[in-house]
């Protein structure tokens, strides 16, 4: 199959760790420029070293929506275009809304997210000008839930929000051929849910899989080459979850 993808400018936030790097290579194999986007600077430059053909990294907070703008204003002007933009910078929250400040919602929606709305407006620009786009949003199984097995409710708020902001985007971007899809994955072994998944949180959670398994980083990725590729040109709106089946259980 001809994804077509050598040489488009893909930027993955989150790319330094985790499924967001697992998208960033994969995007690489094919043959994209990459720029990672992240708050880790070392980790992303390393990871921007690794996958060679140019790639780049810059050190971004996405819940700031200047240092985002600045940052994405640098991608277009340095390739000349943006084609690919992931947003899988996200980050965990757990505990009952009850016993939470206020401040973790702050925490967790600023991120998860608000940092959505800011790259997908910082972006939005250069794939108007060149008449075409790739957003593809990491969301999660816990939106169709409220969260529940490793994340909190607010969590799958946010998750929830990241689904109805890809459909809402799609149709205000389809008329540029931008198309807006996001990923729900099930539980992948990230730093983000290592420490959650002692024994017994990893028995509860496979017998609600039927596939009897964690999601594989590349499980995860290959979908995002696939929805960043030529091939998925008429599909936009949708989240595609990625769970091994668990939302049937
Ligand atoms: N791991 C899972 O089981 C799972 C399941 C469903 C969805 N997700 C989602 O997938 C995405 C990636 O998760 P992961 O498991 O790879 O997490 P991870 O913690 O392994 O990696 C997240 C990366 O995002 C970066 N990051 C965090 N906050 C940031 C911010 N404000 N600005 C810029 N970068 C930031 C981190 O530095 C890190 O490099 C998240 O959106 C997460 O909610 C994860």
């Amino acid at each position: 199959m001809e994804l077509n993808l050598k040489d488009r400018v893909a930027v993955v936030t989150g790319g330094a760790a985790g499924i967001g790097e697992a998208i960033a290579r994969a995007l690489a194999h094919e043959g994209c420029k990459l720029c990672i986007l992240d708050r880790d600077e070392n980790a992303a430059r390393r990871t921007a070293e690794s996958l060679g053909n140019g790639a780049l990294s810059s050190a971004v907070d996405v819940s700031n929506a200047d240092l985002v703008s600045n940052a994405l204003e640098k991608v277009a002007e340095n390739h000349g275009r943006i084609d690919v933009l992931v947003n899988a910078a996200g980050v965990l929250s757990t505990g009952f809304v009850a016993d939470l400040p206020v401040t973790e919602w702050q925490r967790v929606s600023q991120v998860n997210l608000a940092g959505i709305v800011y790259c997908v407006k910082a972006a939005i620009p250069a794939m108007k000008k060149q008449n075409g786009g790739r957003i593809i949003n990491i969301a999660s199984v816990s939106a169709e839930r409220g969260g529940g097995s490793v994340g909190n409710t607010l969590y799958g708020a946010t998750k929830a929000g990241v689904v109805a902001l890809t459909k809402g985007l799609a149709r205000e971007l389809g008329p540029d051929k931008i198309t807006v899809n996001a990923i729900a994955p099930a539980i992948a072994d990230t730093a983000m849910t290592h420490k959650l998944l002692t024994d017994d949180a990893l028995k509860k959670i496979l017998a609600r899989i039927p596939i009897g398994r964690l999601a594989a980083l590349s499980d995860i990725a290959d979908l995002a080459v696939f929805l960043a590729s030529d091939r998925a040109n008429f599909i936009t709106g949708a989240t595609i979850p990625v769970d091994g089946g668990i939302l049937t259980t």
